[in-house]
């Protein structure tokens, strides 16, 4: 058994610096809420990306808030597409819309501007295009699409922020992008959101949701950044009794803050959204000045799993050696019991992607609209799909020594 666990959720990026930073910015309560990172931040998103850019406590909030901005009216719907995170419908539901699903294809985990005409009605007022783990989604079709029918198109880049070297076609195109800078997305500040806006009249609008935000509590804010600590000292021991039971024993009273609540998975989100905390943004600019590197070292995981599968029918042509993938999917029979035996040698390969259409599995599937059976493309992907970790704390000696574990595991079935 490998001492140091191989994982996908384990603070993907928290390293030795990212823990002293959040430590610095803990120590220092006056600069949680406000300060010079949250205009830093917004001001480098806004020249990166050239749009009006603004912040919000995480991504579901910065959609909810571009959903409000476009002023829903009742029975409006949103096209977005199966396989995709909980978070996505009940930010639609939020802003008093309707979830209307359409097709992945196989071979990127994305919509294609095919499965979005179909189920374009009179009553759509936008689409959201999922960049699925940083693999583009055809960008520019649905963009001629949608000013062929009137309506928006808002990228959701929670997997990817593309950098100078691409991919080109990401952050383009859109009328609107949005970001997640949650745990283990492309960049983290531990939680934030950010949308961008193209189109004035939305802009405006956008301000006055800013101003309407509330604050996040500031225990919560002291929870959060206690996080990269407690899991820069979890990690190692985490094969170990010990590790497992200081996690469990935090959960347990209530100091670890969840990714989702147990009232998300039910389908509910407040409309009414939370700034993003001054702490947060310090945290995402380190990041985001570091961008290239962080995509560099996901470009060079991606290509060595490429290099190791590309032959055979698990790899999907999506996965392109030059992308910075947020995590590498392979499709394999029997997935689910491969990831309980390599779980046995500290090997934590489930990342609440796998089983599940609308993710994570377990959550309420009622609300969010999706029909079971509706797209047997996604339903069969997430049977088969196995993730394999391309994130910041992940390295090549383990991804090689995982892929040898696996090899003899895996197969096309
Ligand atoms: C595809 C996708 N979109 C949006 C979100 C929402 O981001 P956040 O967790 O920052 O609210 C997530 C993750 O939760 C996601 O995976």
């Amino acid at each position: 058994m490998s001492f140091y666990p191989i994982h996908h959720t384990f603070a993907p990026h928290v390293n030795l610096s990212y823990t002293v930073r959040s430590l610095g910015i803990l120590m220092a309560p006056w600069k949680w809420r406000r300060g010079h990172s949250l205009g830093l931040l917004e001001k480098s998103l806004t020249e990166r990306f050239s749009a009006d850019t603004f912040l919000f406590a995480s991504g579901r909030e910065a959609l909810c808030a571009l959903l409000r901005a476009l002023q829903l009216k009742n029975g409006e719907e949103i096209i977005v597409q199966s396989y995709t995170c909980v978070a996505v419908p009940n930010a639609i539901h939020a802003a008093g819309g309707v979830p209307v699903y359409c097709d992945i294809e196989r071979d990127t985990l994305n919509m294609t501007a095919d499965s979005v005409n179909e189920v374009i009605s009179h009553r759509t007022k936008a689409v959201i295009c999922q960049h699925t783990f940083g693999i583009p989604s055809p960008t520019s079709e649905l963009k001629e699409l949608c000013d062929s029918k009137g309506i928006v198109l808002i990228e959701d880049c929670a997997h990817i922020m593309p950098d100078e070297t691409g991919p080109e076609q990401v952050a383009k195109h859109g009328d609107f992008i949005f970001f997640s800078f949650g745990r283990d997305k492309a960049i983290s500040g531990i939680t934030g959101g950010a949308v961008l806006s193209k189109i004035t009249d939305v802009t405006l609008r956008l301000r006055a949701e800013r101003a309407r935000s509330v604050n996040l509590n500031l225990l919560t804010v002291l929870r959060l950044l206690t996080y990269p600590l407690v899991y820069l000292i979890a990690r190692p021991l985490y094969g170990l009794f010990v590790g497992k039971a200081f996690l469990f024993g935090l959960k347990k009273v209530g100091w670890m803050v969840p990714v989702l609540t147990k009232k998300e998975k039910e389908g509910q989100q407040s409309p009414i959204p939370k700034h993003m905390p001054n702490a947060f943004a310090y945290l995402t600019l380190t990041q985001l000045k570091k961008l290239k590197n962080i995509n560099d070292h996901r470009r060079k995981l991606t290509d060595y799993y490429i290099s190791e599968y590309s032959s055979s029918q698990m790899c999907i042509s999506g996965t392109k050696s030059d992308l910075p993938l947020q995590k590498f999917p392979l499709f394999t029979k029997d997935a689910d019991d491969i990831r309980a035996i390599l779980k046995k040698k500290n090997i934590h390969l489930s990342d609440g992607w796998d089983g599940c259409v609308v993710c994570p599995a377990g959550i309420d599937l009622d609300p969010t609209n999706y029909t079971p059976g509706s797209d047997p493309e996604a339903e069969a992907a997430c049977e088969k799909i196995l993730n394999l970790p391309t994130h910041p704390t992940m390295n090549l000696k383990k991804a090689n020594e995982l892929t040898n574990m696996l090899n003899p595991m895996i197969n096309d079935g």
